[in-house]
């Protein structure tokens, strides 16, 4: 064959067998081992197989190469926000839409400037926000400096860029150790609930990334929230596990005026904030969600005497006000029921919701019946993903 051709073919070939057939290890790391001052730059680290682990990362991060971590949120999938081949690897083992911009994670405030900023300066309305919630599950945006050496696969032609400092002392550790800022969204296949064990992103990503460290389970449960505070009024692009009356209370005065952005876009529509127009935490079974707690027996039988085909397999997650009447109503139309509690305080419910969408999914249930809570504190952030992982939304 003609030397051309059998270079295409080969590098078609080598990409195919990168982004599915290596193997993927596992490697333990122990949050406990590590200390990470707030205002420090580097964590200490004794001697452990944490520090090993860690160090392994750190190695393949240099390569330019995707690794997933715990953060305090859900894990992330991260690699050099300075390198294009790197953020490439991203988006392909994740599959994710190539418009969809990803968070800069950094371990100090100094990385950052060194790093990313340059002679440009932090913008003064994120200073109290800075100093209650870093480091931390907030993600703040800011302008795109000129010249940047920030990968445009990472900003994918916005004018600013999304960053946060994860409080995990892992993931914070090895963005101090290798001194690299990394991109990393969740380390989920696309379209799929954000992964909150190591062995979530297995499931998802195994075969197509080198390295899971498992760090055990995420604190948070539900993503940081992204504001804008460069627009009058600033924006909350994304609630998580910052809430909204938190950013109010300790963000100032400019932050009281602080409006939702929507929640969801059409296809074609030019969003503020990307990830919107795109779908999301979705399990395999569909989910239907009950909005409005009152009376929900009666809305659940109906809602279940009309569903078809009828289901077999149900799963109801419960949480504040569904009992056992509720229990009883889908039981009466079907044979298999399994009953999950998220828990009853909003953080919770926050730290189970992914994991139970992901559990009752593993079941292979025909349905998935969820029990709305108030949108208030973590209430925003649960409803939001709920609302996108719902195939129907009963008021
Ligand atoms: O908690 C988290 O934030 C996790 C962990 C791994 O840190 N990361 C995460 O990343 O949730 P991802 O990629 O799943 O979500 C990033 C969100 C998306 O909704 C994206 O559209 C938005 O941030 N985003 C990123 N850059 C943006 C920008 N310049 N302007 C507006 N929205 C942006
Ligand atoms: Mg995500």
């Amino acid at each position: 064959m003609h030397q051309p051709v059998l270079r295409v073919l080969y590098r078609f070939v080598a990409r195919r067998t990168m982004s599915t057939n290596i193997t993927t290890e596992l490697l333990r790391v122990d949050p406990n081992v590590i200390r990470f001052p707030k205002d420090a730059t580097m964590p200490e680290i004794e001697p452990s197989e944490t520090l090993t682990n860690l160090e392994k990362g750190v190695k393949i991060l240099q390569a330019e190469t995707p690794i997933a971590f715990p953060t305090e949120t859900v894990y992330g999938l991260g690699a050099s926000a300075l390198s294009t081949p790197a953020v490439k690897g991203i988006y392909a083992a994740k599959n994710r839409p190539a418009d969809n911009p990803l968070i800069i994670h950094i371990s100090s405030v100094d990385q950052l400037e060194r790093k990313l900023l340059f002679n440009t300066s932090i913008p003064d309305i994120y200073r109290p926000l800075i100093e209650k919630f870093w480091p931390g599950p907030l993600t703040i945006l800011l302008p795109v400096p000129e010249n940047t050496n920030i990968s445009s696969s990472c900003t994918v032609g916005q004018s600013t860029f999304a960053v946060r400092m994860p409080s995990n002392p892992i993931a914070r550790s090895l963005i101090a150790l290798s001194d690299i800022p990394l991109a990393a969204p969740s380390a989920n296949a696309s379209t799929k609930p954000s992964p909150t064990r190591a062995s979530h992103v297995y499931h998802d990503l195994q075969g197509r990334i080198p390295l899971i460290l498992d760090g055990g389970p995420c604190d948070v449960g539900v993503e940081s929230t992204v504001v804008d505070g460069l627009t009058d009024p600033p924006m909350l692009l994304r609630p998580g596990g910052v809430s909204l009356e938190e950013i109010r209370k300790y963000g100032g005065e400019r932050w009281q005026n602080i409006q939702l952005a929507k929640a969801s876009a059409d296809k074609n529509e030019k969003v503020r904030t990307p990830g919107m127009k795109y779908k999301h935490y979705s399990p395999r079974a569909p989910v239907a969600l009950f909005i409005n707690p009152t009376d929900s027996e009666s809305r659940v039988k109906e809602f279940i005497s009309q569903f078809e085909p009828t289901p077999q397999r149900v799963a109801v997650l419960t949480s504040r006000a569904f009992g056992e009447p509720v229990v009883q109503a889908v039981q009466e139309h079907c044979q298999d029921v399994t009953v999950l509690s998220l828990g009853t305080s909003g953080a919770e419910i926050s730290r189970n919701l992914f994991a139970m969408l992901r559990e009752v999914d593993e079941q292979g249930m025909d349905l998935i019946v969820v029990e709305g809570i108030d949108e208030t504190e973590e209430g925003l952030a649960v409803m939001n993903r709920l609302k996108k992982a719902a195939s129907t939304i009963i008021n």
